[in-house]
């Protein structure tokens, strides 16, 4: 079942199964839901661009969209290439950092639960660090199962690939200690997609400032 569920084997399967059964249409209106017009949008772990979506609609300049997997990439790529706001690459977010450039949205979904303690700490300074002073970071993640949640919410537990769900408070405190400040928390319900109900995750969906300038132990004092 994972097999078929694998995003680097199966681009296309795995776009139309988020579509279908993964959430997708929620997880855009998360990512939406704290947005406020921001011109320029960053989103870290964009996969085959399926959160991506959500902006075509919106008065944006850029988006640009960055993942490890070049096979997702080239889906993402195919499906955006009329659209010269969407740019998607797979630079190392470290090598952004160092590019001083920096975005007044950014958004990290479904991909801290795929990673350990250690990297998930790393990949939110460098969101912290790309997130402009007067910029937004959004978090979206699902959490752990709850007692007394139902079968759908098993059903998809069983299936899901993170190894690495955290509850919002822990989340929280990694934005902390990455020199952010949490805005906003809250944990809305999903939907598979192909019909709004039954709800089957919960998600933890954190709005987070940068604190302070230079937050990032790779910038230097002239940044
Ligand atoms: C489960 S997918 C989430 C896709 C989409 N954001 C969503 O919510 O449906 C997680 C993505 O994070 C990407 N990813 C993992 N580590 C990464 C890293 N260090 N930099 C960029 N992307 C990464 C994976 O390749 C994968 O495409």
């Amino acid at each position: 079942m994972s097999a078929l569920l694998s995003q680097t084997r199966f681009p296309r399967a795995w776009l139309l199964a988020q579509k279908l059964i993964g959430g997708t249409p929620d997880k855009k209106r998360l990512a939406l839901r704290h947005y406020t017009g921001q011109k320029h949008i960053l989103e870290i772990g964009c996969s085959v661009g399926n959160i991506a979506d959500a902006f075509v609609d919106e008065a944006i300049s850029t988006y640009t969209g960055i993942d490890i997997d070049e096979a997702a990439l080239g889906i993402a790529r195919s499906r955006f290439v009329d659209d010269d706001r969407f740019s998607f690459r797979s630079d190392p977010l470290e090598d952004l950092v160092a590019s001083e450039q920096r975005w007044d949205f950014v958004l990290i979904a479904g991909v801290l639960h795929h990673v350990d303690d250690g990297t998930a700490l790393d990949m939110i300074r460098c969101c912290a660090a790309l997130t402009a002073e007067d910029g937004l970071l959004v978090v979206s993640e699902p959490v752990p199962l709850r007692t007394g949640d139902g079968v759908a919410f098993r059903i998809i537990h069983g299936v899901e690939q993170g190894q690495f769900l955290r509850e919002t408070d822990e989340l929280v405190s990694l934005l902390e200690s990455s020199g952010l400040t949490v805005r906003e928390r809250e944990e809305p319900l999903i939907g598979p997609g192909i019909s709004p109900r039954p709800k089957m995750m919960r998600f933890a969906l954190i709005t987070a400032i940068p604190e302070r300038k230079n937050n990032y132990p790779g910038r230097t004092a002239a940044r």
